[in-house]
């Protein structure tokens, strides 16, 4: 099958390359010439895990192309999927400046095309419910009809970090269309491609469009839900894992997402949220829960901060601080919405140095902070990161965080205040180690004065 993704962020780049390695010719395309030419040799733009070696690999097979014409691209295809940025507005609707601009280019290059099969025009891309009419009525009233171009709705739920195992074994999968011939289409495309054996949900426009919000504000819920227990255990003695193993191991609540910490970030998570209340305010529905997920999740970013300052009597002036892990999640360089951004420039309004760590995402850091260059060290080792240090404030929960070496660390330490917002540690261990501590969900442990 002839594919074309148009855009080529997480979502385009790596749908595309993973059609491309089930045996589809596929071109990426993206206006921006510069990161074309990089990836015609290869070279990724943001890291994820098997990513390079699946798109050198494709590449070198003839089946991965990239291209910056869009107008020549999508006339060889038999499938155009959308898959460009719909970033939030200021006043938290989606922004879809990107998918018109496609749209436009798309109506003027087949405007006069002579159809030998219909298209399918499939949108990934996260777009408000409604758009995918919207776009039928477009190329309608551009003289495109329906019979030469579907339009369908493919909501993508790929995790960052994990992108290319999801798009492998799929949970489901969610086709959203009007038109029967179309939707099969597509759907015996998923069968033929994925061995993996997976729901494949055929449904009208609408109703894709909105599941894809629907699901990300449910997990993002979840995760409001679990930090505001988690402040709670804090102050009670309950113990906030043992919590989340009981509700999980109910089949109704499910295991996952019940894992406390500094709050949800990413580029999905924070902006779905937004835009489905915007949605819901349009159509004069008060999507209450998800206001209250998007106001619990902002304090949750920085709440945890004041045991710090307490713990210094808030003479935190000067103090420096080390973060490990900057990433709004490990195995990404993503740090859109990191609560790590949040912690960091509280920090810094308290004028205190900052010493960053984390193995991947420095360098987009360095991009964020660029006029703080001087109040922020980037360090390259974690004993770096961990000497001379006032307290270590563990905001990511990458995997070679897990193994620290505490008792070098607490030696290079200025003072041994070690904080966990990812229940890599108990305070249990980590006083057995000589630290003072705080640990998401356990009252502080403070044994030192200041
Ligand atoms: C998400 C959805 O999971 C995916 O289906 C969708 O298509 C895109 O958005 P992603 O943004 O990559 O994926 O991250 P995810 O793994 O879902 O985590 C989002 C945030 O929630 C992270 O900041 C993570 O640290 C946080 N999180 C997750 C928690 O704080 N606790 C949890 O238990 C789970």
């Amino acid at each position: 099958m002839k594919i074309c993704f148009v855009g080529t962020g997480y979502v385009g780049l790596i749908s595309g390359t993973c059609f491309a390695d089930l045996g589809n010719s596929v071109i990426c395309v993206d206006n921006n010439k510069e990161k074309i030419n990089c990836l015609r040799k290869g070279e990724v733009p943001f890291f994820e895990p098997g990513l390079s070696e699946k798109i050198i690999k494709n590449i070198n097979s003839n089946r991965l192309t990239f291209s910056s014409d869009l107008s020549q691209s999508i006339i060889h295809s038999d499938f155009i999927f959308i898959a460009v940025g719909t970033p939030d507005k200021k006043d938290g609707s989606a922004d879809l400046s990107s998918i018109d601009n496609v749209l436009e280019t798309i109506i003027s290059s087949l405007k006069f095309h002579k159809f030998t099969k219909q298209k399918l025009l499939i949108t990934k891309s996260t777009v408000p419910v409604g758009t995918g009419k919207k776009i039928a009525t477009l190329f309608k009233k551009n003289g495109i009809s329906s019979k030469n171009i579907a339009v369908l709705s493919n909501p993508e739920f790929l995790r960052e970090g994990s992108a290319i195992y999801d798009f492998f074994t799929p949970e489901r999968i969610v086709i959203g269309g009007e038109n029967a011939d179309a939707i099969q289409r597509l759907k015996v495309q998923y069968e033929t491609n994925l061995l993996h054996e997976c729901p494949i949900i055929t449904t009208n426009l609408e109703t894709a469009e909105l599941s894809k919000y629907t699901s990300n504000t449910f997990l993002a819920t979840k995760i409001s839900f679990i930090n505001e227990v988690s402040n709670l255990c804090e102050k009670t003695g309950a113990d906030i894992q043992c919590i989340s193993k009981i509700m999980g191991l109910d089949k109704r609540i499910g295991k996952l997402f019940l894992q406390p910490g500094p709050g949800y970030g990413g580029s999905c998570f924070p902006k779905d949220v937004k835009a489905l209340i915007s949605v819901a305010d349009e159509n004069d529905v008060s999507m209450d829960i998800a206001k209250a997920t998007q106001s619990i999740n902002a304090k949750q970013k920085t709440i945890h901060l004041k045991h710090l300052y307490d713990y210094y009597n808030n003479d935190i002036k000067n103090k420096t601080i080390g973060i490990l892990g900057i990433s709004f999640k490990p195995n990404t360089d993503d740090i859109r919405e990191a609560p790590s951004l949040e912690i960091i420039k509280d920090l810094l309004q308290k004028k205190c140095k900052i010493k960053v760590y984390d193995p991947e995402a420095l360098s987009n850091l360095k991009k964020v902070f660029k006029e703080d260059a001087t109040n922020i060290i980037y360090c390259q080792t974690l004993d770096d990161v961990s000497t001379d240090t006032d307290a270590l404030i563990l905001t990511t929960e990458w995997n070679m965080f897990r193994e620290l070496d505490l008792d070098k660390i607490h030696d290079l330490m200025n003072v041994p205040l070690f904080i966990d917002l990812r229940l890599v540690y108990t305070t249990k261990t980590l006083t057995a180690h000589g630290f003072d501590c705080f640990c998401i969900g356990e009252p502080p442990i403070f044994n030192r004065n200041y």
